[in-house]
């Protein structure tokens, strides 16, 4: 049986979200982390690392091409970087399982070494668009053999040199932008890419932070290959996109009173706190200060009414993996709520625009899928069994909206809210949802 049917979550009705937590540290920099670290001259000191098995797929994978790492152990991480030129050829193909990030800025940063190697994935991540990387990294000469569908597995060859490009992004992603970014450190010549729409930058940020020199120009980033990275301290914040389940599981539950501790809010981030407010969220940021080139600050969240809005899609890349939450917001607000310019959400660990309306609509939730978006009227949610599909987010987001439904709700195939959320289930419960998990 895969071993991601096999666990369960079953939430009891009702209840309310107190007290102070943190949440576990956030994915996207804890995998840039380990990949900065093994390319660096000198040891990298991490704390704060994400322990879930996206990011260890990242750790592992550095491992196997004979980067010395010790850890993780409650989050600290020790990486003795081996420079530019120092990663070995693996035995064994690179095995990411579920994480996108791992195998599309691995694609880019293995693109441009002197040996062959190849990258897997799980059910999921072989189902998911890799031409959006692998193209133009052909532009810069790269040699990457994939199914003819596009998809993974991906065979890396050696190639005599690559060439820096100038690359107008198609799509808002920050992993192709990362991907060429890492493969132009390789390439001779300058690689640029622009993007049509701000996406996180948490690699721009940390290329700084490790000492190399990119530019940046509104939309523009610029390096120019064969600098190298300087060890240094990284201190992980945690996750806004695990802290959106309780941002929204703390307003949509009458009487809650939760405060978000050490949240990573990078202004390409923060699209999920700009939409839950403007819906009516009252959600305080304290504290704000700066974590290693990253602003972080305390979260403060009570409950209160959400009313449904026309969702900006200048919002959408800046709150990308919230909007499973997002929806069950919508779905406690008053009136409608309507999602547009978010094809994206189709090619995500789930199809997550229709996953999360046959959810909803299993919940007694009026939900229509839309191929861009959704149409989301508020609504009494019901108790009822949804299928997450094997997707994290999907998990914990319908976890959340038994905090206002009138009956117990299961959710199915829940295993891999690990990639991204270790500790989820115990978490939740101390806080006050009404949570078991079951395998
Ligand atoms: C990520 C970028 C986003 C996001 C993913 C993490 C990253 O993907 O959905 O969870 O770490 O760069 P896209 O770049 O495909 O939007």
């Amino acid at each position: 049986m895969n071993p991601s049917h096999s666990v369960i979550f079953n939430i009891k009705p009702g209840g309310k979200l107190q007290g102070s937590l943190r949440v576990p540290g956030d994915k996207s920099i804890s995998h840039r982390s380990i990949m900065f670290g093994s390319l660096a001259e000198g040891i990298t000191q991490v704390t704060g690392f994400l322990e879930g098995d996206d990011a260890l797929a990242t750790l592992n994978a550095f491992r196997q091409m004979g980067v010395r790492i010790e850890g993780p152990d409650n989050g600290r991480v020790t990486i003795h970087g081996v420079g530019m030129q120092g990663l070995k050829a693996p035995k064994e193909p690179l095995d990411v399982g579920n994480s996108g990030t791992s195998m599309r800025l691995l694609c880019g940063l293995l693109a441009g070494q002197g040996f062959e190697v190849t990258l897997v994935g799980d059910r999921s991540l072989s189902g998911r668009p890799m031409r959006r990387v692998t193209t133009p990294l052909e532009k810069m000469g790269a040699n990457i053999e994939a199914t003819d569908a596009g998809t993974a597995p991906l065979v890396i060859h050696p190639v005599d040199h690559l060439q820096g490009i100038d690359y107008p992004m198609p799509v808002a992603s920050a992993q192709v932008k990362s991907c060429l970014l890492l493969a132009g450190l390789y390439a001779q010549g300058k690689t640029s890419t622009t993007e049509p729409a701000p996406t996180r930058d948490h690699t721009e940020r940390m290329m700084s932070g490790f000492g190399y020199d990119i530019q940046r120009e509104g939309a523009k980033a610029t390096l120019s290959g064969g600098g190298h990275f300087t060890a240094c301290n990284l201190d992980i914040p945690a996750d806004i996109s695990s802290t959106a389940f309780f941002l929204v599981g703390a307003t949509i539950a009458e009487g809650s009173d939760l405060m978000l501790e050490h949240v990573g809010i990078n202004p390409t981030r923060i699209g999920v706190i700009n939409i839950l407010r403007e819906m009516g969220a009252d959600i305080e940021v304290l504290n704000e200060r700066d974590a290693g080139g990253e602003p972080v600050a305390d979260l403060h969240v009570r409950s209160s009414k959400l009313k449904g809005i026309n969702i900006p899609e200048d919002q959408v890349p800046l709150a990308i993996d919230e909007f499973p939450a997002i929806f069950i917001a919508a779905a406690c607000a008053e009136g409608e709520t309507i999602l547009t310019g978010a094809e994206e959400l189709r090619v995500k660990e789930s199809d997550r625009i229709q996953v999360m309306a046959d959810g909803l609509i299993a919940l007694g939730i009026d939900a229509q899928p839309t191929p861009d978006g959704m149409i989301i009227k508020g609504g009494e949610i019901q108790g009822g069994t949804v299928g997450s599909h094997g997707d994290h987010r999907i998990a914990m987001s319908f976890a959340i909206a038994a905090l206002r439904a009138s009956g117990e709700i299961t959710i199915t195939d829940c295993a891999n809210v690990n990639t991204s959320f270790p500790g989820f289930v115990s978490l939740a419960a101390k806080a006050g949802l009404n949570i078991s998990s079951a395998s």
